[in-house]
């Protein structure tokens, strides 16, 4: 296991009615913020308004950025640090999914330069100092609610990129499973595929010796797989969408990567397809994760894909390793069709006019760690298989 540096600072308030400490946490670092949510869902189920009454019953101001987008536009950033700066906001409160979080990370991250934010994402050395954020998560995917990333779209430029900065962090999430009722099955299911890649990504690595770090992977891998499909099907069941949440917040904590190479493969080929055809992250990954797993089969990679046959899926290990690891591709496959994601990329929008440029892209990302080395044209060849 390598050396490691492992930091979560944020405050998680998890469970009904845990919103009730938001305000006390907002009013340690200030009483006038800017409130950033999407395009309306947090409307329809009431949150909206809970939010606001607390604001008003414990004397917080705030200033509105509505419609943040799926896939968060650097326009929306734009018009939150305008606001900030406008109205001398001291802290960012999100309250929706993944996207409408990294958009007020983001604005957090940009108040304090004087540049065009889209210079911040290109370099993070650019960000000088932070707003606290704070949020309340209503989706179980990205796993933002507890990490330093935040990932912005600029379509000009057909770019989708992160920031990666410890001091966007947030310094309180409230996760209550409630909020997460409502979110539609096509949804859900892209969320547990999201949640999913993460675990993968890191678990899939050349790492040797972290045993802790993998049998946590394993257990969240099947948690996901048992709780994504209950979610699917019974939208309330309380432990099911309690239980992605908190697998969704832990996959990407930094704890099941700590003391590994990072190379996040899937990642850097499905943000391509976003910044493209803006298509739903989580969907993206799971048509392109069986299609990577059998580029690992091909390579004769596959001693981590029987470990995650054996001890996630419960394959035979008395059965040979290619076997094994044929049928955990095969098997990850059937479990997204199973919750409702289209198998192939075209069913998701994608068309095959932009193949070479994104994979050139995902190259470029960077896959010095990759656990299996991709060349452009191993990345052409697997958005191919996913048409
Ligand atoms: O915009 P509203 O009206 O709120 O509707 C959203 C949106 O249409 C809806 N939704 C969210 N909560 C809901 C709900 N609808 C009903 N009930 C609720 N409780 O769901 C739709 C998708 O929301 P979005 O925030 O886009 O989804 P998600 O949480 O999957 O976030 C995706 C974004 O996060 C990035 C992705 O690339 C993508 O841009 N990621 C962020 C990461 C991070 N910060 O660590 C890591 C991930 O790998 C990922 O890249
Ligand atoms: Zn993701």
């Amino acid at each position: 296991m390598e050396n490691f540096m492992f930091y979560a600072p944020t405050k998680i308030f998890f469970g009904k009615g845990s919103i009730k400490n938001l305000p006390a946490e907002i009013l340690k670092h200030s009483d006038n913020v800017l409130f950033v949510y999407g395009g309306g869902s947090i409307k329809k189920t009431g949150l909206y308004e809970k939010i606001t009454n607390l604001f008003k019953e414990n004397g917080i101001s705030c200033k509105e950025l509505p419609g943040v987008e799926p896939n968060p536009k650097i326009e929306s950033v734009r018009e939150g640090v305008r606001l900030c700066r406008e109205h001398k906001l001291g802290g960012v409160v999100a309250a929706g999914g993944g996207s409408t979080v990294d958009c007020a990370k983001v604005i957090a991250a940009a108040v304090s330069y004087d540049g065009d934010p889209w210079d911040i994402i290109l370099d993070g050395s650019k960000v000088k100092s932070c707003l606290p954020v704070f949020d309340v998560i209503t989706l179980a995917a990205t796993g933002t609610e507890m990490n330093g990333n935040a990932v912005i779209s600029n379509m000009s430029v057909n770019d989708k990129k992160a920031l990666h900065d410890d001091r966007v962090k947030p310094v309180c999430s409230v996760l209550d499973p409630e909020y997460t009722f409502t979110v539609s099955k096509f949804q859900t299911a892209s969320g547990t595929a999201d949640i999913m890649s993460h675990i993968f990504e890191v678990y899939f690595s050349r790492a040797e010796g972290t045993l802790v770090q993998d049998g946590i992977s394993e257990a969240l891998l099947k948690i996901c797989i048992e709780c994504g499909k209950k979610a699917v099907d019974n939208p309330e069941d309380y432990e099911a969408r309690a239980n992605l949440l908190w697998a969704s917040s832990l996959a990407i904590n930094g704890l099941t990567g700590c003391g590994k190479p990072e190379p996040w493969s899937c990642h850097s080929m499905e943000h391509q397809l976003s910044a493209y055809y803006d298509i739903t992250h989580g969907a993206g990954l799971a048509v392109l994760t069986p299609a990577w797993m059998k580029f690992l089969i091909r390579r004769n990679n596959i001693s981590k894909l029987v470990s995650y046959g054996v001890n996630v899926l419960g394959i035979d290990a008395a059965l040979p390793d290619v076997q094994i690891a044929e049928e955990a591709a095969g098997r990850t496959a059937e479990f997204f069709c199973s919750i409702g994601i289209p198998a192939t990329l075209s069913e998701l929008g994608v068309g095959t006019e932009h193949i070479e440029d994104m994979a050139r892209k995902s190259f470029e990302e960077g896959m010095e760690n990759a656990y299996e080395p991709m060349s452009e044209t191993d990345i052409i060849e697997i958005y191919k298989s996913c048409m």
